[in-house]
């Protein structure tokens, strides 16, 4: 994700840089556009690097962007960004793992995860699905984002290697079926699936 050679970053500057967000954060914008709401708090779970928070803050100025993050590295990432763009409706990264049973907030109005599923054990996705069920009202809009299988089976050969390359790094990481993700997402119904570049989904599950 990050390169400690890259030539964009000073030696005293936390800012790290994942390529893919700049890559995705557009077509994942649109669809952030139609189903957030217009106003409200968004957490976001694994924020990584921050790049998407402050891009998203950035564009959806009538939204507060909350992003959080287990890695201090990454919360001091965000927090560089965020430093050095300047988003007033950016709040300060959390620290939030998504397995844990408790969550430092107690409230938002939809739960956004982009890439964080398939690169943690099931049990943070399972963690995932009960804090943002404890966290949002009726109605509201759970987001997740990346590859999923389908039916069991990849969707793309590139999905099958990179499965692959996963469970080698980890075996409890792995790209996860979307029907077990909507049964383990028990509280929220599987309202729409969104086909995005390069063999990825946007998931949306909404709140009972
Ligand atoms: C591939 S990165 C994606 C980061 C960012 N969302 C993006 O798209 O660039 C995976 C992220 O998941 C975070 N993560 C891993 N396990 C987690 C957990 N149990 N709870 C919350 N975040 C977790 C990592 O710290 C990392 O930031």
């Amino acid at each position: 994700m990050f390169d400690p050679l890259n030539p964009r970053n000073p030696p005293d500057d936390a800012r790290k840089h994942a390529p893919a967000t700049e890559r995705n954060r557009g077509p994942i914008l649109e669809v952030l556009r139609r189903v957030l709401p217009p106003q409200g708090l968004v957490l976001e779970v694994a924020s990584g690097t921050g790049q998407h928070a402050v891009a998203f803050a950035q564009a959806l100025p009538g939204l507060i962007w909350q992003p959080s993050d287990p890695d201090p590295d990454l919360r001091a990432s965000t927090r560089a960004w965020a430093v050095s763009v300047g988003v007033p409706n950016l709040r300060d990264p959390l620290d939030l793992n998504a397995a844990a049973a408790d969550w430092p907030i107690d409230r938002a109005d939809a739960v956004v995860c982009i890439n964080m599923i398939h690169i943690a054990p099931w049990t943070a996705a399972l963690g995932l699905f009960a804090g943002a069920a404890r966290l949002l009202p009726a109605g509201a809009p759970l987001l997740l984002y990346g590859p999923f299988r389908r039916d069991g089976g990849h969707t793309a050969p590139s999905n099958a290697e990179f499965d692959a390359s996963l469970k080698a790094r980890n075996p409890a990481w792995g790209v996860r079926d979307l029907g077990e993700v909507g049964r383990a997402a028990t509280g929220f119904t599987l309202s729409e699936v969104v086909e995005m570049p390069a063999n990825n989904l946007t998931v949306l599950l909404r709140r009972r």
